[in-house]
């Protein structure tokens, strides 16, 4: 009697700890997100997975680097490459809310050379859909946003 409760309660054990690893590691690899949410991301992932940075300047290249290493441990590259994200502000928030997540490993010197690279890249391949966005954006925030944009830009355009 006595013995059979200590094989249960090691059963028992067994049966959480196992429970608990699957949990991480599935969280690790996707948190679950509702249907239209999902239907978003996978079609984001459906686009190019590599974007063409031979006329972008020289120092951004690390950033690049930087960004297809950290960015793809748990999705695709093609999620973030064809986003709607185009706004700094919007990139800011994003970038946080990845190096956020358990196990991203992504310290914030990374976080904010990857940011530099998505607002410099949205200024140039995503100008279009960046332009419809300033155009419906307050004065005030299309202010700080065009200046973040400058930002980046001076700081990699000289280089
Ligand atoms: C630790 C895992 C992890 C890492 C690392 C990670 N992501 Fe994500 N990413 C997720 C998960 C989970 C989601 C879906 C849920 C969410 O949006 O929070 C997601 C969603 C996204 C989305 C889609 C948001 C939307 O709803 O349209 C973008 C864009 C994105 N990630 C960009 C990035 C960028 C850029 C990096 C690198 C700085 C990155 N991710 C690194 C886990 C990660």
């Amino acid at each position: 009697m006595k013995m059979n409760l200590s094989v249960s309660v090691r059963a028992l054990l067994f049966a959480a700890t196992a429970l608990a690893l699957t949990g991480a590691g599935a969280a690790r690899a996707e948190d679950p997100v509702d249907a239209a949410t999902k239907a978003r991301l996978d079609a984001f992932e459906k686009g190019p997975a590599t974007i063409d940075i031979s006329k972008y300047p020289e120092a951004l290249k690390d950033n690049y680097e930087l960004f297809s290493q950290k960015c793809t441990q748990c999705h695709k590259l093609s999620r973030p490459i064809n986003s709607d994200y185009v706004l700094p502000d919007e990139w800011s928030r994003y970038v946080k809310r990845m190096m956020h997540k358990p196990g991203s490993g992504i310290s914030s010197s990374d976080g904010k050379k990857i940011y530099e690279f998505l607002v410099y890249d949205s200024s140039v391949r995503k100008k279009t859909k960046l332009d419809e966005k300033l155009a419906k954006a307050s004065a005030e925030d299309k202010a700080t946003a065009e200046a973040a944009i400058k930002k980046v830009r001076d700081q990699y355009d000289a280089k």
